[in-house]
């Protein structure tokens, strides 16, 4: 996929300064350090669009990044990521009025892609985040992270095993390295593909 350009445009802590709709937006969501911003700059082409960082939390606000491509443009919108043990109960509920504030509410949402680490199993979190977005017509598209951390073997074993969890389609569920540039490609044709229709479910 070519990215003719990419810049953030918006940081939001609040619903009321989210940002108007000016693209179809394609939200990144999942536990805190599972690999968000490095994945987002590694579709984008830009290594430093959205900061990363080994400490977990780092991205507590909602940020919109524009990606410009030759035939449109789209909205990749990085979600703080959720899980992260160092964090008080009232963070957790400012966590979760933000993130669903964002989810429920934003016409422009094309899709989600949550992130798993290859290395873990799909936990409640991430299994009733998945019903809890379908519930509501959001298709989801899952994007294993950081398999370069596994030995081709392991890595097989365990994306089959990760697949084997979640109710989605295959082409939805995406084997990715944001260190190696794996599986890009096919994870922008599952963000381009037009998806099952939820909305009746
Ligand atoms: P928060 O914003 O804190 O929720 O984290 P995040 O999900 O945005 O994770 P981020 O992209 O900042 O990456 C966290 C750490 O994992 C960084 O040290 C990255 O270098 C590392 N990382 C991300 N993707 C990969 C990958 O594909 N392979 C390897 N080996 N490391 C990765
Ligand atoms: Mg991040």
């Amino acid at each position: 996929m070519k990215v003719l350009a990419a810049e953030m445009i918006a940081a939001a802590a609040r619903r009321d300064q989210f940002p108007p709709c000016e693209h179809p937006e394609i939200a990144f969501l999942g536990r805190s350090n599972v690999g968000k911003s490095s994945l987002l700059n590694r579709l984008a082409g830009r290594r430093k669009l959205a900061r990363t960082s080994g400490t977990p939390g780092k991205t507590r606000l909602v940020h919109w990044y524009a990606v410009h491509r030759p035939d449109d443009d789209i909205c990749f919108v990085d979600l703080p990521g959720y899980g992260y043990a160092k964090v008080s109960q009232a963070e957790r509920r400012s966590w979760r009025g933000l993130v669903e504030s964002y989810l429920e509410g934003r016409d422009a949402l094309r899709a989600a892609v949550l992130l798993q680490d290859i290395r873990r199993d799909p936990s409640d979190d991430e299994t009733l985040l998945i019903d809890w977005l379908r519930e509501r017509g959001i298709r989801v598209i899952l994007a294993v992270t950081k398999s370069d951390k596994l030995k081709p073997m392991r890595r097989a074993a365990r994306a089959k095993e990760i697949r084997g969890a979640v109710d989605l389609p295959a082409a939805d569920v995406v084997v990715t390295s944001a260190e190696k540039s794996w599986g890009i490609d096919e994870l922008w044709q599952a963000i381009d593909a037009p998806g099952d229709e939820v909305s009746d479910v």
